[in-house]
């Protein structure tokens, strides 16, 4: 298992991250328990910062809160300078009850509701990135009711698509996301924008695909939206003071993963920009990007309590543990893979074979298919690595599983930022009908 961060094996042959020995966690706070090696976050969170300094261009880098978004997580991020992308009246609430600065704040989305732009408004945030013509029409009613003045970004769809090692330009117009560049959308949204009375159009934005290991699909997105600049400057006199591209750089989940470091990918980012800018003679814009699963992926860590176990002769061995497809979603969803060890037995050869399930009810609730471990008791801590992004923010219910608690660790302190769900919790917002019938 690849050790992230501060993570380490102690004296005692225990999994410690943060200064902290994660039994000790798991006894303290209970299991499933999730862990955030807060320097670590703080270093990606700086890594990307020191990138764009060296780069010389002003720049925003906008952590995607969707990765993970808290309370303690806003204002971690908060602390490092950054701003904050949010798609949903939930975010961006939970940045503005940590005290997030609102002008920090950019709201993504393809489905706002009115309610959510009146509250992104109230809250004064820094941008809208409108995603739509409807969207942008009804926000420009809505600016023109208020009397007030909107900074927006649009959303493009360049024809790029990057997942891990590939990256495909696709020509493709079939996404729910955006204005096309290639049917013309793109630049007449440009227009409309630029000539609004109550918009301030600042740029555009796009976001190519999540966990992506080459910076070639970046380069050629980047390629894409500065020919639609030319274009806008060309027809309509648009100068753009904002290029966004959006977040999606890769992380390690397993040992042969491979991610690139946040200074090639800014480096590549910055590189291209200068020189295709200065191609055309446009002035050079601010940088903005939205970085979530490389801020928090590998920083997050999940401890279960191992349970039960089936072995089937010559067919497997499946080890249970006490949650699951509640706490992350991502393998049953995306057949992500993930690595685990036992962190009460670090030390001890693996010499076991076996699959990893959860505890729901559903034959897809399995965490890892085929992991070499030590032989596992009932009553061991499993620690699966690399936990932080989208699994405590897709967490769910399913079988009334209350959600795990969330600690960050630091200088071997702990602390608890998000309390574990009770099961008074997770009926608090049941009713029982008044109905004669069923009172009976
Ligand atoms: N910006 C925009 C506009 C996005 O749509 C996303 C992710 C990001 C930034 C951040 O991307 P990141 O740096 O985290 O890759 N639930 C999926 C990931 C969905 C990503 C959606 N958009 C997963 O667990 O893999």
């Amino acid at each position: 298992m690849y050790l992230h961060g501060t993570s380490r094996v102690n004296e005692k042959g225990n999994l410690e991250i943060g200064g902290c020995d994660v039994t000790q966690l798991a006894a303290t706070y209970g299991t499933p328990l999730y862990v955030y090696d807060e320097a670590l976050i703080r270093s990606k969170c700086r890594a990307y910062i020191d990138a764009f300094r060296q780069s010389g261009f002003a720049f925003q880098v906008a952590y995607a809160s969707k990765a993970f978004c808290t309370m303690a997580m806003c204002k971690l991020v908060e602390e490092e300078g950054m701003s904050l992308d949010v798609v949903s009246g939930g975010e961006l609430y939970t940045a503005l009850q940590a005290g997030f600065p609102a002008e920090r704040i950019h709201f993504h989305g393809n489905n706002k509701s009115i309610e959510e732009i009146h509250m992104a408004l109230d809250a004064k945030i820094g941008c809208f990135v409108v995603d739509n013509f409807y969207e942008l029409v009804t926000l420009d009613e809505i600016a023109q009711e208020r009397e007030e003045k909107v900074a927006v970004l649009l959303r493009v769809t360049p024809g790029v698509e990057a997942h891990t090692h590939e990256y495909i330009s696709t020509g493709q117009v079939d996404s729910k996301f955006g204005f096309d560049v290639q049917n013309g959308q793109a630049l007449e949204a440009i227009k409309y924008a630029h000539e609004s009375k109550q918009l301030h159009l600042l740029g555009v934005h796009s976001h190519i695909g999540s966990q992506i290991f080459e910076a070639e699909g970046f380069i050629v997105a980047i390629k894409r939206l500065i020919e639609l600049l030319e274009e806008a400057r060309d027809q309509h006199g648009f100068i753009s003071e904002v290029l966004n591209v959006g977040g999606g750089f890769g992380i390690r989940y397993v040992e042969s993963d491979t991610p690139l470091s946040a200074e090639t990918y800014i480096k590549a980012i910055t590189d291209t920009v200068r020189e295709e800018m200065a191609q055309r003679q446009l002035p050079l814009p601010e940088l903005w990007i939205e970085p979530g699963r490389s801020i928090v992926g590998d920083a997050g860590t999940t401890l279960y309590r191992i349970g039960s176990h089936k072995h089937i002769p010559n067919v497997r061995k499946y080890v249970a543990v006490d949650g699951g497809m509640t706490d992350n979603l991502r393998p049953a969803l995306y057949q992500a893979v993930y690595e685990a060890a036992i962190a009460n037995k670090m030390n001890a050869p693996a010499t076991e074979q076996v699959s990893i399930a959860g505890k729901c009810c559903e034959s897809g609730d399995m965490l890892i298919w085929d992991v070499m471990l030590p032989e596992a008791d009932a009553g061991d801590i499993l620690a699966v690595t690399s936990t932080g992004a989208y699994g405590y923010s897709m967490s769910n219910n399913y079988n009334r599983i209350a959600r795990p608690a969330v600690v960050f660790v630091k200088e071997g302190e702990a602390e608890l930022v998000v309390k574990r769900e009770t099961y008074q919790d997770v009926v608090s917002h049941d009713l029982l009908p008044k109905r004669a019938q069923l009172q009976r």
